[in-house]
């Protein structure tokens, strides 16, 4: 099979991509509990970005297959597996050492796998075992808080625009925060009311302004360093921010204990690993059912800017971190 293959980790991206290689590989196979799958199409996320550089909490054996999510059909089971799988469309998740989605085959574990309904458009499944559910996820703690406003940073990122959707669909206000000009145009045309742009002059005091105005007592935070603090120092007491990506590759700076001391406002994390496994059994069908018809109506939907072949794979990467809110890339065999 073809493959496409890291030799080196390089905090560099450059050097890392132009280390990038396609190699013929063994088709690998399903041990007791997984399933082959047959590849249509993974995408690049930030967090392939972080892996290449080595910066990622994912670390593979080198030379590695780098990709970590996408989808496919399966074409083999493992033994405890029920052969009728065989032929089934599927979005998989995968972080094991020694395979990736960006090959022509992967093995990953049933239970990282998700059944599609008929209608799921390729490119939508491709980009539908992470992100939909991330959203999904961090959107019913607002619910469970009974927010009735949000702000959000990166909300130009596909996590954001479906966060987005899911909150205006319960009326709740989304303070959006993106960072290019641009970027403010695009999302008011797409129809949202507040969006502020982090390299204005006035953006912390709108910010402020915003925040207690729409009383804002949730913050969804992709960036960490400085903006985590402009985000909860902005805040009204009781508030907080899930941090749940780390996209300014720096440490979170600039607190004002005093709002964390005296107006109990408090940072967490969410991680889509953790909250699949808080869910109850059957839970997590549940939700990919609901999240797939909200796909398959187009209610939410993954930008798509490209589809980049194994071949092209590095021009690819290039053209997904030049404009990373222009939507995702997909890399295809
Ligand atoms: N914790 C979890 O379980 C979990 C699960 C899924 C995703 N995530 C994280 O969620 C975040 C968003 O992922 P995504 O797939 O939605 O991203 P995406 O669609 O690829 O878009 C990334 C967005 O972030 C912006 N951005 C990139 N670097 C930035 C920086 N230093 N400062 C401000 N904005 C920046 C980009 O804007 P430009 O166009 O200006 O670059 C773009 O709008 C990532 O950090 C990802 O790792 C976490």
């Amino acid at each position: 099979m073809k493959s496409v293959v890291l030799p080196a980790y390089n905090n560099n991206l450059i050097r890392a991509l132009l280390g990038i290689r396609i190699d013929d590989k063994d088709i690998p196979q399903p041990k007791p509990g997984q399933v082959q799958i047959k590849m249509e199409a993974a995408p690049y996320n930030p967090s392939d970005i972080a892996f290449l550089r080595g910066s990622y909490n994912v670390v593979k054996s080198l030379p590695c297959i780098p990709g970590f999510e996408g989808c496919g059909i399966i074409t083999e089971t493992g033994e405890g597996i029920n052969d009728r799988f065989k032929g089934r469309r599927i979005s998989f998740f995968v972080q094991d050492d020694g395979v990736g989605s960006w090959s022509e085959y992967v093995v990953a574990n049933i239970t990282d796998c998700i059944f599609l309904k008929d209608e799921m458009p390729m490119e939508q499944a491709a980009c539908f075992a992470v992100n939909p559910f991330t959203a999904f996820g961090m959107y019913e703690l607002a619910q469970q808080e009974s927010c009735t406003a949000i702000i959000q940073n990166a909300a130009s990122g596909q996590v954001s625009r479906f966060i987005s959707e899911l909150a205006q669909r319960d009326g709740l206000k989304v303070i959006n925060i993106v960072r290019k000009a641009e970027q403010v145009e695009a999302l008011k045309t797409a129809g949202e009311e507040v969006v502020l742009n982090s390299n204005d002059e006035q953006f912390e005091e709108e910010l402020k302004k915003l925040a207690h105005e729409f009383t804002a007592t949730m913050a969804y935070d992709a960036i960490g360093g400085k903006m985590t603090a402009q985000l909860i120092n902005a805040m009204p007491a009781d508030s907080e921010v899930i941090v749940y990506g780390g996209l300014s590759g720096m440490p979170i700076q600039g607190i004002d204990p005093m709002g964390v001391i005296f107006d109990r406002k408090i940072i967490t994390g969410f991680n889509l690993m953790d909250w699949m496994d808080s869910l109850e059994d059957g839970e997590f069908e549940t939700v990919s059912d609901y999240l797939q018809d909200l796909f398959i109506a187009e209610d939410l939907k993954t930008e798509i800017q490209g589809t980049y072949t194994y071949d092209d794979v590095v021009k690819g990467i290039r053209a997904y971190i030049g404009n990373m809110s222009a939507g995702k890339i997909l890399i295809t065999p």
